[in-house]
């Protein structure tokens, strides 16, 4: 994913499906007083403002890679909560955390055998750890986009670029959690399901998502086509019924050192 190849405002199109998950994530942390919190690719802030509340967080610390989403962050300001433009990869903080915390942003950084061990270590004694990873990488929408990509004049003008997967088997976050010594844990693979207006909506939806990537990639005739192209491949494969019920998988996960 390029740094920017976001849109807060395509994005936001779903956020009450899309927040869902973060509310379900927020209700597995064990509420602590005065925590220090990392909120790993926090997006627009919105919702590391809703966790920094519901928390009673001492300091909470909203990180993430683009700028634009961090434009809007300004407005979810409050006493103990920053934002910080930077990577996950990249990132090297001062102290350690009592929470670290990701929705819906770690899918798009790779080695999780490696990343788990690095963020574990950020975390002071008994500090928790708190992830959700979209994981609807087999859903049509996801097949499609990576089909589309493959051919041409895309796969050109891409450089061969296909959005990778780097979520591991849900079960080897439970065993990555064992071997780095957390005491509690539990994983999960939980599907979500949307009533959406129509098929179409699909497309908006992933248009705010992993279609972002492509965009970003791609001169905006060329992308026009590429979506053209998705539209018309991805259609028949989905149920042509309204409302339209679309399901999505996600993995939620909580660890206690
Ligand atoms: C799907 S959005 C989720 C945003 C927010 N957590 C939410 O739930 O609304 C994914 C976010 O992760 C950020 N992101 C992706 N890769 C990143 C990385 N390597 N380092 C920091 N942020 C990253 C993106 O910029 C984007 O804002």
């Amino acid at each position: 994913m390029t740094a920017d190849s976001w849109d807060p405002g395509q994005y936001a199109k779903f956020l009450r499906e899309r927040s869902a998950p973060f509310f379900d994530l927020l209700d597995l942390v064990e509420p602590r007083p005065g925590l220090r919190a990392v909120d790993l690719g926090c997006g627009t802030g919105e919702l590391t403002r809703a966790l920094h509340d519901r928390l009673g967080c001492r300091e909470t610390l909203g990180l993430d890679r683009s700028a634009k989403m961090l434009e809007k962050s300004a407005a979810f300001a409050a006493p103990g909560l920053r934002f910080e433009e930077g990577t996950v990869e990249s990132f090297a903080p001062d102290g350690p955390f009592d929470l670290v915390f990701s929705n819906a942003a770690l899918h798009f950084v790779e080695g999780h055998p490696d990343l788990w061990p690095r963020l574990a270590s950020l975390l002071a004694p008994g500090g928790q750890m708190a992830v959700h990873l979209p994981a609807n990488q087999d859903h049509p929408t996801h097949v499609t986009a990576r089909e589309v990509a493959r051919e041409e004049p895309f796969a050109a003008a891409l450089g061969a670029y296909v959005h990778p997967t780097h979520l591991l088997p849900v079960e080897a976050y439970a065993v990555l959690f064992h071997r780095l010594g957390f005491a509690r844990q539990s994983v999960k693979l939980v599907v979500y399901t949307h009533l959406l207006e129509s098929r179409e909506s699909v497309v908006e939806w992933v248009k705010g998502s992993i279609l972002t990537e492509y965009q970003s990639r791609l001169a905006p005739e060329l992308y026009g086509r590429f979506l053209e192209t998705y539209r018309q491949r991805l259609l028949p494969r989905l149920a042509d019924e309204r409302p339209f019920f679309f399901t999505f998988k996600r993995v939620l996960m909580h660890a206690t050192k």
